[in-house]
């Protein structure tokens, strides 16, 4: 493994330790902010919870780069005579994605995922699942947890030879992207775009975040890094060209954006000049801060740079750190001035 993928693992296993489920990003920016701190010029936060980075740069542009450091988890709605919480989705995933699963709550808490039996056959809801916190009262649940408390799918890593799996890839994933692509420029000396780099908050539930720090920081352009779905395993559905292991993708559309044909051209044209392999995506669901960046003031130029991943919102997320390492070479690349 080059020290480059070494660190780039490394990188990940730190932000995917950390919980932060929309909305209460307050302990995976603070990690996130030690870690930058040392190659920027400039850090913030906002009211939203967005964590925004800049680093400055010789050339005319300010490019904005935004990784979201919220993740999907369960967020507690009662909690009942024996102790057991009635939990519901913040983010897209269905009943079944987490059953069987340990989820741990910002305070350290822990409980086990479970759903109730099926009744004559009917389909499930999130009203049928439940967190089980090994407790017997609703007094000694209530001493662990409070109503509204989120949790997510406890960090555990499977290290596959290239292939991570671990929840929560989407997006730390890109986060760690991103944070050694500010070490990497803050260090080879190149001429470059401003960049602002941000650590998006609430994009699981609706793009929440990366619409305000555009709003604030008026880029030139704004460039999403997230993951995208791959249709390179048994069955999948719908049809999709994108592989994990063959390069980061050059988004041209999804639900939320389609790309700003010069920002597309622009990153196709890096990865070239670089010697990346990318993949030309086209996902037909969803959507990345892109989408918010885009309709921001009178409009902002986008693109997405998307790091193929296997069961997107799903326990066992898998991405390439091979396509990691590329999709940093190649934002690097662009941002040269
Ligand atoms: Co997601
Ligand atoms: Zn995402």
């Amino acid at each position: 493994m080059s020290a480059e993928t070494k660190a780039m693992l490394e990188t990940l296993r730190s932000v995917l330790e950390v919980p932060g489920v929309s909305g209460s990003e307050e302990n995976i920016a603070s990690t996130i902010a030690d870690m930058v701190r040392p190659y920027v010029d400039e850090i913030r936060s906002d009211a939203l919870g967005n964590l925004i980075a800049v680093k400055k740069g010789t050339g005319l542009r300010r490019v904005m780069l935004s990784a979201h450091m919220d993740q999907i988890g369960f967020v507690v709605t009662d909690i009942d005579d024996e102790g057991f919480l009635s939990a519901h989705n913040v983010g897209g995933f269905g009943p079944e994605a987490f059953v069987g699963k340990i989820v741990s709550f910002n305070n350290g808490a822990r409980g086990a995922v479970y759903i109730r039996p099926k009744k004559d056959g009917a389909e499930r809801s999130m009203y049928d699942v439940y967190i089980d916190l090994g407790v017997t009262t609703k007094a000694e649940a209530e001493a662990k947890v409070q109503v509204g408390d989120t949790a997510c799918v406890a960090f555990q890593l499977t290290d596959m030879g290239d292939r991570i799996a671990a929840p929560t890839m989407d997006d730390r994933a890109a986060c760690a992207v991103l944070i050694e692509l500010l070490k990497a420029i803050s260090s080879d000396g190149a001429a470059r775009d401003t960049v602002i780099a941000v650590f998006s908050s609430q994009e699981e539930v609706g793009l929440r975040g990366a619409g305000t720090a555009a709003a604030a920081e008026e880029p030139d352009v704004g460039i999403a890094i997230d993951v995208t779905a791959t249709g390179d395993t048994p069955d999948v559905k719908p049809k999709m060209s994108v592989k994990l292991g063959s390069g980061p993708t050059v988004k041209i559309m999804d639900r939320a954006s389609i790309t700003t044909p010069s920002v597309r051209e622009g990153l196709i044209a890096a990865a070239k000049r670089a010697g990346v392999p990318y993949q030309r995506e086209v996902l037909t669901f969803g959507g990345t801060d892109a989408g918010a960046i885009q309709r921001t003031r009178g409009g902002i130029p986008v693109g997405t740079v998307s790091l193929p991943c296997r069961y997107v919102h799903s326990p066992v997320e898998m991405v390439s750190l091979t396509d990691m390492v590329q999709a940093a070479r190649l934002l690097a690349e662009y941002l040269k001035a």
